[in-house]
């Protein structure tokens, strides 16, 4: 059954051609990861008082101090049992058969997930040791910190163990950016951001942590960071998305009157978290789309294209009311956006790369996800009022889809190969991003909405091959493989 042939002639019509076939055709992402780091920069430090806490320890192992913060004192065995049932062959999407076929860690096992999107086959990697990981990578434990993921898993250490921080600690980052888990080892120094949790006001800040966001950036530190990685339009000032911290306010809210007296207590605080997490960037996306307006009106733009634009911004409007509507009744109380600070201080960019470039990623990849995952989602919602918001903000994320494919068209043939080479740069940028699963969430709860990670990777794949594959390639100029990467777990250090 082609489940998404509506939605796939639909964006194909705005994008200029009906009629394209699906495509198949695949990109592999490939994860490469620097060699370690020296930690010079640390030298000296144990005799300077104002070296960043917490002192080594003695202990052994890993170790977890008052505020929270887990550093490595020395290596550790870990329980390498991945408990996820194996793959009994009969899945409807095998991207494994037999523990034969995972090869790219150690212990791979071909394990067996279920979603609604149906049963899906991928690997898993564990580890006992170090010496079972890669040359700059250590063995992380199952349960240690704020790991998510369910085994233990080799993660990229630019440290192995506190010695190697002189006056300091190697401390463990567990970084879920919102699609997936980075799971990384890095020296403390008086160069970060940030110390511990604390210092990022996660009680305003919900999903923000002080973790090392950019292991692989030459200059990897600890720093508050959050949802980086959104489905839909985002607010992206200076590479990374933008979005308000919560207030108990309750003028953003339009009534969902969904049923939450039968949820338990937990279960209810953890959606609640998850919907204000939806709601603030579906709030920040309106000033996305103020911004795409003055983008389109700067390129010199049709007016129907900059009319859709503000009614898209209107429609970003309601979704941010509905979502902090069912936030606030999840959570028993008001919640709303606080000032949005940087909408004031974004810039325009108003080049045609980077207008490109922001238009696939955000609006012809993010917003056809968006669509799609919307749909699915308001089908298997158990509360009727829930799926009618969730329906609703699906049939506007299509409407926001269809203008990007229409705004690319009209981009590619006024401002020709600029726009196609950074079009390509960007769909190419999109295919990595999603080649692997996202990491498992504060909760998956179909009833409530909330898609299991493997089955969400699995749906976003399936968008990307069946839906924006073939748009890619109605345009003219643009290659068709844009396909990801074949479902699988996490690349080593960073996890599914
Ligand atoms: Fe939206
Ligand atoms: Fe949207």
């Amino acid at each position: 059954m082609d489940r998404h042939r509506s939605l796939r002639m639909t964006l194909l019509l705005a994008a200029g051609a009906a009629g394209c076939s699906s495509a198949k055709s695949r990109d592999i992402a490939v994860v490469t990861l620097a060699e370690p780091q020296a930690t010079a920069d640390d030298a000296g430090a144990a005799d300077d008082p104002e070296a960043p806490g917490p002192r080594p320890q003695r202990s052994a192992g890993w170790v977890q101090e008052a505020d929270g913060t887990v550093h490595r004192a020395s290596p550790a065995r870990c329980d390498a049992t991945i408990a996820q049932r194996a793959c009994a062959g009969t899945e409807r999407s095998l991207q494994c058969r037999t523990d034969a076929d995972c090869t790219e860690g150690p212990r791979g096992k071909c394990v067996s997930s279920f979603g609604q999107i149906g049963p899906y086959c991928g690997c898993e990697y564990a580890c006992e040791t170090d010496a079972e990981c890669g040359p700059s990578e250590v063995c992380v434990c199952k349960g240690t910190g704020a790991l998510r993921e369910e085994h233990s898993v080799c993660a990229k250490a630019l440290c192995a163990v506190d010695a190697d921080c002189p006056g300091s600690t190697c401390g463990l980052s567990a970084y879920f950016n919102g699609c997936w888990e980075q799971v990384a080892l890095a020296c403390r120094t008086k160069d970060d951001a940030c110390q511990s949790d604390a210092d990022c006001a996660p009680d305003a800040n919900p999903g923000v942590a002080c973790v090392v966001p950019d292991i692989e950036g030459e200059s990897a530190r600890w720093e508050c960071a959050g949802i980086s990685c959104a489905i839909g339009r985002p607010l992206v000032v200076e590479g990374a998305p933008r979005a308000a911290q919560r207030a108990a306010r309750d003028d953003w809210r339009a009534p969902a009157e969904l049923d939450v007296a039968s949820l338990p207590p937990e279960v209810r605080e953890r959606a609640a978290a998850h919907y204000a997490a939806v709601a603030a960037l579906e709030h920040a996306s309106i000033a996305s789309f103020a911004r795409f307006s003055l983008q389109l009106l700067a390129l010199g733009a049709p007016a129907a294209l900059v009319g859709e634009a503000h009614r898209a911004a209107l429609d970003e409007l309601e979704h941010a009311r509905l979502a902090y509507d069912i936030a606030s009744r999840l959570a028993g109380r008001a919640i709303g956006p606080g000032p949005l600070l940087e909408a004031a201080a974004a810039p325009l960019g108003a080049g045609i790369a980077e207008v490109v470039e922001a238009l696939v990623e955000e609006g012809c990849v993010g917003e056809t996800l968006g669509a799609a995952e919307g749909r699915e989602l308001s089908r298997i919602a158990a509360d009727p009022a829930l799926a009618a918001a969730l329906a609703r903000i699906a049939a506007d994320e299509e409407r926001h889809a269809a203008l990007s494919w229409r705004a690319l068209s009209w981009m590619l043939a006024t401002f020709g190969e600029p726009a196609r080479a950074a079009a390509e740069r960007a769909f190419s940028r999109a295919a990595a991003r999603f080649a692997v699963d996202p990491a498992p969430g504060l909760l998956a709860h179909e009833a409530l909405g909330l898609l299991p990670a493997a089955a969400l990777g699995a749906l976003r794949r399936e968008v990307l091959a069946e839906v924006v594959a073939p748009c890619r390639a109605a345009l003219p100029g643009l290659s068709r493989d844009n396909a990801p990467a074949a479902p699988s777990s996490s690349p080593r250090g960073a996890s599914a």
